[in-house]
């Protein structure tokens, strides 16, 4: 089936542009071509798209506003904005509802590569109500006590830069919305940034300080709409296992960028469990239940229930979000490594390694079986030898840990 595109655009001559632009496209898309907002929202109406790409700046409803219409009408749609760097202040206002930024004009293999990555992952849903959730999403919940802590940082006459950027790199919910507007186009950064403190300092106080308080980037978790599940307990083993499996990296000498990626991925790659457990709450119960009553693994009885399991869940809305994609491949595997090819180090045998330790030095939930070790992976990375020091390195940090009277 041919992928259904919209361009939303107020100027006809970039319309026709990006038609020519695209006409070799023509056997794989299914284009459609507006010239405002409502006119957008019309054929929307008539069946929905996969992808929207929209303007910022149109005359009524702008680019933002379309967006967020769009987020509630075509709820499964991938949401793309193209904007002039001249348009910061309004870039501001799309950073919820729009999951990737493209600068105006853009470079059609910019604009193919950004729907082709987006896309990706999209084939292992047979759940259309799952995909259409993740898609929707514009931001998840946050830790509370992360998230007043921020807030007070942030009503201080002269925050510090390295206090706000720690805060933020702790949090699951906080990491993955700084990562998704930092790496967007619109930043005209070369490089991909995978470290949220790095986000921070890049972006600035003054933007950090408007995201949070004006646009309201992240949500603060209710603990009164979601009874039976623990966040500080997520949160306590998502952030250990970024903890362990830098560690792992350190230990086997990877560059700086490979041990940011090990940390952000460990840091997220439950994030699918927050997902579905804040926006299902009663079929994520069930999950819960079923797993202690023996009757399956967490995988088993998610794809049971949602017709995909937690790592494929997050590693849907993290390259949605274009965050980078080794730290998304190892999200998506982190339970299934022997499905990569690569053989050697990588943030995916870090991230699997360190939530299997985490799980053992740390939380053990009644009922939930511990993951076991991919030892035939292992073995072909040709680390096998190498896992007694790692426990032990891991184990001495969480020891560390303790003693300090971290979580
Ligand atoms: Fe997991
Ligand atoms: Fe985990």
């Amino acid at each position: 089936m041919k992928t259904r595109i919209l361009f939303v655009d107020d100027e006809p001559n970039v319309l026709s542009a990006l038609r020519r632009m695209f006409h070799d496209m023509r056997g794989e898309w299914d284009m459609a071509f507006a010239s405002d907002g409502a006119a957008g929202l019309a054929m929307i109406a008539e069946q929905p798209f996969d992808v929207v790409v929209a303007d910022m700046r149109m005359p009524g409803m702008d680019g933002a506003m379309f967006l967020r219409e769009a987020q509630i009408r075509n709820p499964g749609a991938i949401r793309i904005v193209l904007s002039g760097h001249s348009d910061r202040e309004m870039i501001l206002q799309t950073v919820r509802p729009a999951h990737q930024f493209l600068p105006k004009p853009c470079q059609p293999a910019e604009l193919k590569a950004a729907i082709a990555r987006s896309l990706g992952l999209r084939e292992v849903f047979l759940d259309e109500r799952v995909k259409n959730v993740v898609a929707r999403l514009d931001r998840l919940p946050t830790v509370p006590r992360l998230y007043a802590a921020l807030l007070d940082l942030l009503s201080c006459e002269d925050p510090s830069m390295r206090e706000v950027a720690g805060l933020i790199a702790q949090d699951v919910g906080m990491s993955a919305g700084i990562l998704k507007l930092v790496n967007s186009a619109f930043f005209g950064l070369r490089t991909h940034v995978s470290s949220p403190a790095h986000a921070v300092n890049l972006l600035g106080l003054e933007v950090i300080k408007a995201l949070v308080l004006g646009v309201g980037l992240f949500d603060r978790f209710r603990k009164e709409d979601f009874r039976d599940f623990d966040l500080e307990k997520l949160w306590a083993h998502s952030f250990g296992t970024g903890r362990l499996a830098r560690l792992i990296a350190v230990g086997e000498g990877a560059p700086g960028a490979i041990q940011e990626h090990c940390y952000i991925a460990g840091l997220l790659h439950d994030v699918g469990k927050l997902v579905m457990a804040t926006n299902f709450p009663d079929a994520y119960r069930e999950v819960i239940a079923a797993c202690q009553e023996g009757r399956g693994t967490v995988l088993d009885m998610e794809r049971q229930v949602f017709g995909a399991s937690h790592a494929e869940v997050g590693a849907y809305l993290l390259g949605l979000w274009g965050v980078d994609d080794p730290v998304v491949r190892a999200v998506y595997l982190h339970h299934e490594p022997g499905r990569d090819r690569w053989a050697g180090f990588s943030p995916l045998l870090a991230v699997h390694v360190a939530n299997r330790f985490e799980h053992e030095l740390v939380v053990i939930s009644r009922g939930y079986a511990l993951n076991p070790l991919d030892e035939l992976y292992l073995a072909a990375s040709g680390l096998s030898e190498r896992l007694p020091a790692w426990r032990e390195a891991c184990a001495a940090e969480v020891a560390r840990g303790q003693a300090a009277g971290e979580a």
